[in-house]
């Protein structure tokens, strides 16, 4: 059999995010996020009316689950910092609780051996500020820059791996373009001055902590989603080109060189819609970050439709699909590599995200932990990853998406990322058996 040795310091990991694990929602002085109060008042638009009050109660079940971490051998654990447990309002008092509880969190990790890759923002904005206007308040950048002076400053000795925010264009195209997260907008200006205030959260947060002189690896987490053409004519290639920069260029660009795709620009539906000065902004305020994390589910097909948006539409692609909808294209991920290689000059990168769900509608829980389909999927995808690497990318980590069973926005409890499942009655443990086919490649350093 062949065997795929990964470099030395390779960072094998596991992802999660505050609200989709955690519960413990009024504990500890902790004030709503969005998702308590959208799933309280719109239940019918979320799965089964599932909030996400408990999760898999990570509050209070830290220390178990980080001892089993370390018994799978992870050398990191992605997390991300809950806003309304730090500052109840998005602003003004510190609930110091909720500082305490991270510190006991990082600790912990720490002391098991076990690195923590932080994100600042994962989603979960505190009510009170969405109440403000959220992320198209221009405020938003001042109150995030001061959220984020608090927690470099309690974690920044012994956090080395920090994420602004994770996926900024789910954020700005789910809450504010697509009308499906909270606050359910459908405005392609908002979602826009939305996105523009992200960029500028990001590049001032970044400023701040070099200014605190930390001396860990700062960026930002992005959804990669390769667009392939539906034909090789120059007309798909181009619809394929200018969707890729709508979903990822967006972001990719101005995170990476402080600058908007002209594609995106020129275009008719987005160029006029984006605040007046913004190109400006980003060349005036771009700060340059240590490294980019980024998410890999699913691949895209387009095709040049002339009546479409951006002159381009999606088609089918044909690959298998996991449970949850995504498409499984293993070669997408080294496709992706390649190109952040190719045309961002090899930044440092993470694969912050990758991962596999059963419906657990179709899927009795007995069946889920069986699950040589996550097996397949994590070595198909860890092959490439290890062919990306062996081809110059830059890579230095892989964190799978989940490390436990998660509440999903809009889907709650009903796909099952996990390597090891939650028992939400009961909040048992199960280990699938991916959990251990991964203890064995973190063991050997090497995927088969
Ligand atoms: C990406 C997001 O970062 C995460 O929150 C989500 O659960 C996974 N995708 C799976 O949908």
């Amino acid at each position: 059999m062949i065997h795929f040795s990964f470099p030395s310091r390779f960072m094998w990991g596991a992802a999660t995010s505050a609200f989709q694990i955690e519960g413990g929602v009024t504990e500890g002085g902790r004030e709503a996020s969005i998702w308590d109060v959208a799933a309280r008042d719109y239940p019918d638009r979320f799965w089964n009316g599932d909030t996400p009050e408990t999760a898999a109660d990570f509050y209070h079940r830290y220390p178990e689950d980080i001892a089993s971490m370390k018994e799978l051998g992870l050398r990191s654990f992605r997390l991300s910092l809950s806003w309304s447990r730090i500052l109840p309002e998005g602003t003004g008092e510190v609930n110091e609780a909720g500082l305490d509880y991270y510190d006991k969190v990082i600790d912990c990790l720490l002391q098991n051996g076990i690195e923590p890759f932080v994100d600042l923002y994962h989603w979960d904005l505190p009510q009170a500020l969405a109440e403000r206007g959220g992320f198209k308040n221009p405020d938003i950048v001042d109150i995030f820059r001061r959220y984020a002076e608090i927690c470099f400053r309690r974690y920044g000795d012994r956090v080395k791996l920090w994420s602004t925010m994770n996926e900024p264009s789910v954020m700005a195209f789910t809450s504010y373009l697509n009308g499906i997260y909270p606050p359910y907008e459908r405005d392609m200006k908002g979602a826009l001055l939305a996105g523009h205030h992200m960029l500028l959260m990001h590049y001032e947060a970044v400023k701040l902590y070099r200014s605190l002189r930390l001396d860990g690896e700062i960026g930002a987490v992005v959804a990669f989603v390769p667009v392939y053409p539906d034909t090789l004519s120059a007309e798909d290639r181009d619809a394929a080109n200018r969707q890729f920069d709508f979903v990822c260029g967006w972001w990719l660009q101005p995170l990476l060189e402080g600058s908007y795709p002209e594609s995106l620009l020129q275009a008719a539906e987005i160029g006029p819609h984006l605040p007046d000065g913004s190109a400006e902004q980003l060349r005036e305020r771009f700060e340059p970050m240590d490294m980019i994390g980024l998410n890999y589910y699913t691949p895209a097909r387009c095709r040049y439709e002339a009546e479409a948006f951006l002159s381009s539409t999606s088609v089918e692609n044909f690959y298998a699909q996991s449970d949850y909808g995504f498409q499984v294209y293993p070669q997408g991920l080294f496709d992706s590599l390649r190109y952040m290689k190719d045309r961002y000059g090899n930044p440092k990168m993470y694969l912050t995200e990758n991962g596999f769900a059963h419906d657990s509608v179709d899927k009795p829980p007995e069946l889920q932990i069986d699950d040589d389909d996550r097996i397949a999927y994590m070595r198909e995808h860890l092959r490439e990853l290890h062919r990306a690497i062996g081809s110059g990318c830059n890579v230095h980590g892989y964190y799978y998406w989940s490390y436990t069973d998660t509440y999903e926005a809009t889907s709650g409890y009903r796909y099952r990322f996990g390597l090891v499942q939650i028992d939400y009655e009961t909040q048992r443990r199960t280990r699938k058996k991916s959990w251990h086919y991964y203890r064995d490649v973190i063991a050997g350093h090497t995927v088969d």
